[in-house]
């Protein structure tokens, strides 16, 4: 089998830069770092190509908001990782892919993005290429877990997901475009989840009395008891299905810390109804600040799942943790496990699918460890409480 060449665009940022530096490590992929600054690209490319002496890093000048730039940058790629802030031009960069016939991943969350991606859907079927969309950590990792643990039940009745996000924003530097799609997506924001059978909306005013989620104290820093709130992610969506009995499940987001918690995201909020356009550039920057200023430690990105259900008729549970102190390497090393999958062909069906839905969970599992992150399963005893 010839070796696959890989464009990754934003390859030097921060999520780009971990996922661009773990592909050199377990694949024998060409690698092509690209984004609008090629001295940060070929300075990437010269750094891991002098360390291994092997020249397979090379960079290359992209904008996404540039389709002729896009398709001249994918006319000799096999695969386009996206782990830029580029949302906004997502039809650009879907246009540029099907046209150059490449296999897709990336790692944005964002519903515009979701929007492009399935009304190209039927095209990129009829093209067979793979495109893999909401890779990474959040959206990418929850859905997945479920798929992991539910083998190990005759019955599952409850599968919640919740994380905890701390991160020292003092020592990142993501880009204002970066924040204001992060900030863009409050606008979309859905505190969905399923519970007692059925999908359920929870009222803004629940933010003001969130619920909880022990994260426990054996896992990274331990986190302990955290506030939690419903984030709908679209790879929770076929779980019911997918699991006939399932009562409940969602994802969980908990907070950043207290004075973005309780006073900036709601002010976002109402920014973002009265002026969503004008509003994000400043909206962002609030955010950046509030971030910057009232974070601390303890430091670190966790991710738990609770499932409970039923084996041989006796109430079970199980546990799983999945922890990185650094949040942009707890992002790559998904996106990471899910390419092998594509590279060597198990994974790879035509058509749109989610990362969380296309991967093995075995293997993901036992890949994202063997890639860096703790995994903890803790199985309950039998006599644990089912909670629905
Ligand atoms: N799924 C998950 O778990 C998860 C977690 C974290 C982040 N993310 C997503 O990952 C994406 C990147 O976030 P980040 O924190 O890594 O941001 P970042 O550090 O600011 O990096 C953004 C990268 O995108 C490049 N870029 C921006 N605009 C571009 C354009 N028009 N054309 C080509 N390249 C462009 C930037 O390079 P230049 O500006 O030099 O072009 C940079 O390399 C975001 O969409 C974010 O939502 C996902």
């Amino acid at each position: 089998m010839s070796v696959s060449r890989i464009l990754i665009l934003g390859g030097y940022g921060s999520t780009g830069r971990p996922l661009t530096q773990l592909l050199f490590q377990t694949t024998d992929a060409q690698l092509i770092i690209a984004g609008r600054n090629l001295t940060s690209a070929q300075s990437l490319a010269d750094t891991l190509n002098s360390g291994s002496g092997a020249a397979r890093a090379a960079a290359r000048h992209v904008d996404a908001a540039d389709p002729a730039s896009l398709r001249a940058a994918l006319s000799d790629v096999d695969v386009l990782v996206v782990a830029s802030s580029t949302a906004v031009y997502t039809e650009n960069v879907v246009q540029a892919a099907l046209a150059a016939g490449v296999d897709y991943l990336d790692v944005i969350f964002a519903q515009e993005k979701m929007a492009i991606l399935q009304r190209y859907a039927p095209q990129i079927e009829a093209a067979g290429r793979c495109f893999i969309t909401d890779g990474g950590f959040h959206p990418g990792l929850p859905a997945a877990l479920v798929r992991y643990a539910a083998p190990q039940f005759d019955q599952l009745i409850s599968a919640n997901v919740g994380s905890v996000i701390k991160m020292d924003w003092r020592a990142l530097h993501p880009s204002p475009g970066t924040m204001t799609e992060f900030v863009a997506e409050f606008m979309d924001f859905q505190m969905l989840a399923y519970e007692n059978g059925r999908w359920q909306q929870k009222s803004w005013l629940s933010m003001m009395k969130p619920d909880t989620m022990d994260f426990g104290r054996e896992v990274g820093p331990g986190f302990g008891r955290q506030y939690s709130l419903p984030m709908y992610l679209p790879e929770m969506r076929p779980l019911p299905d997918l699991y006939p009995g399932l009562q409940a499940t969602g994802f969980f987001v908990g907070g950043f810390n207290w004075f973005t918690d309780w006073f900036v995201s709601p002010l976002i909020m109402a920014g973002l109804k009265l002026a969503p356009r004008r509003g994000l550039p400043p909206m962002a920057r609030l955010m950046k600040w509030s971030l910057n200023t009232f974070s601390r430690p303890p430091y670190g990105t966790l991710l738990k799942l609770e499932a409970r259900g039923f084996k041989q008729g006796q109430p079970a549970g199980v546990d799983i943790f999945v922890f990185h102190e650094d949040g942009y390497v707890i992002t790559a090393v998904p996106a990471a496990a899910c390419l092998l999958q594509l590279l060597d062909g198990s994974a790879r069906r035509p058509g749109l699918h989610l990362q969380a839905h296309i991967v093995e969970p075995n293997r993901f599992l036992n890949d994202l460890q063997t890639l860096g992150l703790t995994v903890h399963t803790k199985p309950l005893p039998e006599t644990h409480p089912i909670q629905s």
